[in-house]
């Protein structure tokens, strides 16, 4: 099939590459020439496990272009998918702006029927509201569809070519058989082709963003409960995941959900909510209690050094907001790194792949090292901040050596109270 792809970040290039790969012809657009220009030479500008190869061979197979030239890539098109981004206004509600100016653009540069595609996460109505701007663009006849997207960064083109579920919210058959027609190589089973009302489908991406959201913040609450009543999380964890109905997946305690989804999908829906007078109380707390969250780790330190922290060196394994990835959007690591450099202190940060994102947001305020074991030295405390697999089994011995003093914040629950405790590590961890 004959296929465009408008923003090709995260979602946009993963969702491009895996058609490509699966013999389409796909035109992945974008209004940023640097990033264009990497990806035409076969550079991947973002960190995502496989990736690389995907948009390398299908390029040189000619299945995949890049370009800036939208109207072009719409006319050659049958297909137009938009992933553009949706971030949050100040009051929590999406920015739709991006999808309504590139819903404009494909309008004017139609030339015959088309299938337009909204992949990015937008509120429910929205599809309603697009298929104004296009009917007041165009004379073509268009469908407009809601497939929202929900591969995990870290893991998307896995997630992208074996998905759970593909959900697509649609009132006409035709599209329907064509999307079906497109996301047929990637399952095995017919039942994960679900096709519902545009609004449901609108709404699902959102329901599912706050529920993973809500055991988050579920069992951050409960840690912190741990924490004063002398109970242990990890044992409860166990306790409780066994139970099949409960499950075992998003229930780990930790220093707060971040990234560029659930942050500002929970707001969204909050936002929704208060607008349909409809007021979403589990979520406003949810989302209430990660900020907490993010908080209280910093207070954790300070309990311990003291509000005045200058002199001191703390350092940091893991920027990113979680393994297997470079972004830092919304990254717990962020308010941590800046209520360290308030408080006087010295910031020298280790991550395997977010030290190019870092340096965009902190430059020269925060010091980076090359490997974990050089950012210990001379430190006071360690904080680990993300759990990539690198951290999971260090050499305490030469970390204790390097270090000021042995002190490890863990935001991640990574290691055993009694193994630190035999190497004489003060150790501090989320919910014990
Ligand atoms: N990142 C994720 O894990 C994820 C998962 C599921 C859904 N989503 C949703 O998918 C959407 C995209 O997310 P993302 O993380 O890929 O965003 P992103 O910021 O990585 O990428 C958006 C891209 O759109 C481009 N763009 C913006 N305006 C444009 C225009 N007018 N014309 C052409 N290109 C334009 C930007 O340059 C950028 O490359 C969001 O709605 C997000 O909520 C994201």
């Amino acid at each position: 099939m004959r296929i465009c792809v408008i923003g090709t970040g995260y979602v946009g290039l993963v969702a491009g590459a895996c058609f490509a790969d699966m013999g389409n012809n796909v035109i992945c657009v974008d209004n940023d020439n640097d990033k264009l220009n990497l990806l035409s030479q076969g550079i991947v500008p973002i960190y995502e496990p496989l990736l690389d190869e995907l948009v390398k061979s299908n390029l040189e197979k000619k299945r995949l272009k890049f370009t800036s030239d939208l109207e072009n890539a719409v006319k050659e098109s049958e297909i137009c998918f938009i992933a553009v981004g949706t971030p949050q206004h100040e009051d929590g509600s999406a920015n739709l702006h991006y999808v309504f100016e590139v819903a404009e653009q494909i309008a004017k540069s139609m030339n015959g029927h088309k299938i337009i595609v909204q992949k990015s996460t937008v509120p429910v109505g929205t599809i309603d509201k697009l298929k104004e701007i296009i009917s007041e663009n165009t004379k073509y006849s268009f469908d407009v569809i809601s497939n929202p997207e929900f591969l995990k960064q870290g893991n998307a083109v896995d997630d992208f070519i074996n998905p759970d579920r593909v959900i697509v919210g649609a009132d006409s058959i035709e599209s329907v058989k064509a999307l079906k027609e497109l996301y047929t190589p990637f399952f095995k089973t017919d039942d994960r082709f679900i096709v519902m009302d545009i609004k449901s489908a609108e709404m699902t991406k959102y329901v599912a963003n706050s529920f993973l959201a809500t055991k988050i913040s579920f069992i951050n609450e409960i840690a912190n409960l741990c924490e004063k009543t002398g109970a242990d999380i990890e044992k409860i964890r166990l306790g409780i995941i066994s139970d099949s109905r409960i499950g075992n997946q998003f229930l780990y305690p930790g220093i707060g959900y971040g990234g560029s989804c659930f942050p500002k999908d929970v707001k969204a829906i909050i936002k929704t909510g208060d607008n349909n007078n409809c007021e979403m109380k589990i979520l406003k707390s949810v989302d209430a209690v990660n900020t907490a969250q993010k908080k209280l780790f910093l207070e954790k330190i300070i309990n311990k050094f003291g509000n005045d922290l200058s002199g001191k060196t703390f350092a940091l394994w893991g920027l990113s907001y979680k393994p297997q990835t470079d972004d830092m959007r919304d990254a717990p690591s962020i308010g941590i790194v800046n209520g360290l450099l308030e408080c006087g202190a010295s910031v020298k940060a280790y991550d395997p792949r977010a030290i190019g994102t870092a340096k965009k947001i902190f430059a020269d305020k925060i010091n980076y090292a090359s490997n974990s074991y050089i950012a210990l030295k001379d430190a006071d405390a360690l904080l680990l901040l993300t759990e990539w697999n690198e951290f999971k089994r260090p050499d305490f011995d030469k970390m204790k050596l390097l270090m000021k003093s042995p002190v490890i914040f863990d935001g991640r629950n990574q290691y055993d109270c009694a193994e630190l405790e035999q190497k004489e590590f003060e150790y501090y961890k989320i919910g014990k």
